[in-house]
């Protein structure tokens, strides 16, 4: 596709902006997204920490820029896994990846060590992106064609993860219609592609065919966490567990690590949302660009999401807030003197279900942590908060729910019930976030500035 020099493109604040040099090449003629910057370029770009990616190397001489391209991307704090095809390794060692991505290099789909490690498909959903830089043009026919003849090809059809490809090769291949076909598909069936570059090439030719430079790629990278389908919402997000005090040392407590929340605030930012993230105490960093507002008990967690529900217009309950708590609690450490305590308890107040009934009240989504009987739980707890989403998981098994890194949701709403896979807790935050989106720009038409918009 080449992009229409009509449409508007996003300004960025200098002229050296990635996103400029891509405007340029643009207005040149040459193909530079898969689709519309507007879209996938947010000026504050979100930061890759913690995003895992992995980097697909095949063979091309641009492959020398590949260590400093898993530099950048760590540098901006993501997690790099390096899949080499035969090819690449005769440009680039699989050694020198290693060193610089800190992780053994896969070449091999029937490696029996390798696959005892992390197998290719635990590999394939390890990653949130798959980049494929450089990417040759026999490497683009291959997936256009939707073969999986080696690891590389093979990972790219079985992850669910987006795909961004940034093509290396002569101008003359670049031009060909056969590669300028194969493209055509692969955006198609949404897959980014990343430049090419023009200039001089290694061949002595100039043209279009050079890969980005290793910055420009991290910088698109980026971006494709970026969907811009919350842009202008002011998101709040309760995560983490409640502390509940008995006495000065001793607490009711639950197993929520805050995992599950702090994911689904940093996908709210990611989608273009202001947020504000309640948490209660957990062992995790704020995440970024997140105002991140530490509590330690239900009923500080009640006040001050009541602070903020006024001006929110999403409301996610991920906390596993404490139903109840100690009538009193002792003000000295209680004594081990009789065989056994009566503990009083009293109910807590229910943030959920007063954040439903705030007038005007946001969108309100809450989670139900079960376990049994999901869906039927789900059903019952959206009709009694009266909430407009409910994302249930089952919780006290292993794997998923409570403190596990992966989590199977299922979404239940009025309309049914749509149960996504088991997912790493960040690609179910984000998985979250589109069908809240989707869901709030159809419950406020007037209000959406940018439809709901997704690959
Ligand atoms: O934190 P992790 O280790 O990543 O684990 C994630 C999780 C299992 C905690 C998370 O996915 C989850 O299920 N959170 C909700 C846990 C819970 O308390 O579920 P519940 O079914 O008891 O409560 C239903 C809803 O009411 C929840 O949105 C809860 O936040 C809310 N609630 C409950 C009680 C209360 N007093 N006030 C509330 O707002």
């Amino acid at each position: 596709m080449r992009l229409n020099p009509a449409k508007p493109f996003l300004r960025y604040p200098s002229p050296s902006h990635p996103a400029n040099r891509t405007r340029e090449l643009a207005s040149e003629g040459h193909y530079v997204f898969a689709e519309p910057l507007q879209v996938h370029f947010n000026p504050i770009m979100v930061s890759l920490t913690n995003k895992r990616i992995l980097l697909g190397v095949t063979g091309s001489i641009a492959a020398y820029k590949s260590a400093e391209t898993v530099r950048r991307l760590r540098e901006a704090g993501a997690e790099v896994r390096v899949v080499m095809t035969r090819a690449a390794t005769e440009f680039i060692t699989a050694l020198t990846m290693q060193a610089v991505s800190g992780h053994p290099v896969r070449q091999h789909l029937l490696d029996e060590q390798a696959e005892s490690g992390m197998g290719h498909i635990e590999l394939a959903r390890w990653a949130d992106a798959v980049l494929v830089a450089p990417a040759s043009a026999n490497f683009m026919a291959k997936v256009a064609q939707g073969r999986a003849d080696d690891l590389l090809s093979t990972l790219c059809l079985a992850s669910g993860a987006p795909l961004a490809v940034a093509p290396a090769m002569n101008r003359q291949m670049w031009d060909n219609p056969l590669t300028q076909s194969n493209v055509a598909t692969l955006q198609k069936n949404g897959v980014r592609i990343f430049g090419p570059d023009s200039g001089t090439q290694a061949c002595g030719e100039t043209g279009a065919g050079r890969m980005i430079e290793p910055n420009d790629l991290v910088t698109m990278t980026a971006a494709m966490f970026e969907t811009g389908e919350l842009v202008g919402l002011n998101v709040l997000v309760t995560a983490g567990p409640t502390w509940e005090p008995i006495d000065p040392v001793r607490m009711i407590t639950n197993r929520s690590s805050g995992k599950m929340g702090y994911a689904v605030a940093t996908a709210a930012m990611e989608a273009g949302a202001r947020v504000t993230l309640v948490s209660g105490p957990t062992a995790l960093a704020s995440p970024e660009r997140v105002e991140c507002i530490r509590v330690t008990t239900a009923r500080e967690m009640f006040d001050a999401v009541q602070a903020r529900v006024a001006t929110a217009h999403v409301f996610v309950g991920a906390a596993a807030v404490a139903d109840y708590r100690p009538a009193q609690t002792a003000v000295d450490k209680i004594k081990k003197t009789a065989d056994t305590l009566d503990l009083v308890l009293i109910r807590n107040p229910d943030i959920l279900a007063s954040v439903s009934a705030h007038t005007p009240a946001p969108f309100v989504v809450g989670f139900a942590a079960e376990t049994g009987d999901l869906e039927r739980n789900a059903v019952a707890k959206l009709r009694a908060k009266r909430v407009d989403l409910i994302a249930a998981n089952l919780v006290g098994q292993p794997g998923s729910g409570f403190e596990a890194d992966d989590n199977h949701l299922i979404l239940v709403d009025a309309a049914g019930t749509v149960e996504l896979p088991l997912l790493s807790k960040a690609k179910a935050a984000r998985e979250l976030i589109h069908h809240i989106a989707v869901r709030y720009h159809a419950k406020n038409p007037a209000e959406n500035p940018r439809l709901a918009h997704r690959q």
